[in-house]
């Protein structure tokens, strides 16, 4: 990969300083330790702005590993010390990281994509199943103690197998989860993208070169795009408008690409059967809308988040920072 911008590597003699801002599983705190002088914020929570600049002041570190909830914005960016040479980010997404400010101050961002592609795919059927057979009312009916008994017309969801699966942003993400549910449940699969891909990538899946025209044809809707200025607020009222009556949304991606009121009233007339949502807008609050809805499957953002992949993940970023110390090349760096 092509990267501009001044290059900051330097020689360091002892261990790289790192500051990390949540703390990792187990196997990872360890090979940190080991190989860094490391700074692991303490708390269980996301640092304010202040805190993290705080943090980086105090340490002036050589690497941060940040989580997909630390804004680091261009402001944060420019208030950096001039000892950052790495920004490793714990997430596929990029979109709160400022890659322009990052550059221009010589910083090298890495991420970890592919990965978690089967954890997120996962999830993404989950949803998918959960939304379709009701999952949140059949929950309920156990914990409120208000099932009667078996009854054929109760809970009647939607068929999955041989529906069609819509998916928004066929990158290695949106692929697997549409290998997944043509595997498992027959689903035709139709996609938009910004581009077309390849036949033998495309592996039968019918390309809209609109999003207005696979929506038309998503009976489940999968939301898989990055959240880009392109992208934001996507599912608005206008275009949920254009999903078959009875569609199911799901949204894996950002909750930036949806229009919560929008879909909030698309869930209550009925015209979108229901939801599954992994990923919110302002997380961790949310739309208080979506808590009255029965006919939503609400995750707290929990794509990647299987031990062993969140392991390969750190491990990933942790080697890419020694390879990027070192003064190599990486396939994972963004700039
Ligand atoms: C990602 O990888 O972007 C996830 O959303 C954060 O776990």
């Amino acid at each position: 990969m092509q990267v501009k911008g001044r290059d900051k590597r330097v020689h360091m003699p002892s261990k790289p300083r790192m500051i990390v801002t949540r703390g990792l599983p187990g196997a990872l705190m360890e090979r940190i330790a080991t190989q860094f002088d490391a700074w692991v914020n303490p708390e269980d929570r996301t640092l304010s702005a202040e805190e993290l600049q705080r943090a980086v002041a105090a340490h002036r570190p050589e690497v941060m590993l940040v989580m997909a909830m630390d804004r680091i914005d261009a402001a944060c960016i420019a208030a950096l010390p001039d000892a950052v040479q790495v920004l490793a980010t714990l997430s596929v997404g990029h979109d709160h990281i400022d890659l322009a400010a990052a550059r221009d101050r010589g910083i090298a961002v890495i991420h970890t994509p592919d990965i978690l592609s089967d954890a997120v795919s996962e999830i993404a059927i989950l949803l998918m199943l959960c939304a379709a057979r009701r999952a949140q009312e059949g929950e309920r009916m156990i914990y409120d103690r208000t099932w009667a008994g078996w009854s054929p017309t109760q809970l009647l969801g939607r068929d999955v197998t041989g529906a069609r699966l819509g998916v928004l942003g066929m990158g290695r993400i949106g692929r697997t989860i549409a290998r997944r549910a043509a595997a498992a449940f027959d689903m035709p699969v139709h996609y938009h993208n910004r581009s077309r891909l390849a036949p033998e990538i495309e592996a039968g899946a019918q390309y809209h070169p609109t999003a207005e025209g696979l929506l038309a044809e998503s009976d489940f809707l999968v939301l898989a795009a990055p959240s880009t200025p392109a992208t934001r607020g996507f599912l608005n009222a206008e275009r949920l408008a254009l999903l078959p009556p009875g569609a199911i949304v799901v949204n894996i991606a950002r909750g930036d690409l949806v229009d919560d009121d929008a879909l909030i009233a698309a869930l209550r007339s009925g015209h979108v059967a229901a939801a599954g949502l992994d990923v919110f807008n302002g997380e961790p609050e949310i739309h208080p809308g979506y808590r009255d809805l029965p006919n939503v499957f609400l995750q707290p953002h929990q794509g990647s988040s299987t031990i062993g992949t969140r392991v390969r993940m750190g491990q990933m970023l942790l080697e890419s920072v020694a390879t990027h110390l070192a003064g190599g090349t990486l396939p994972n760096r963004l700039v």
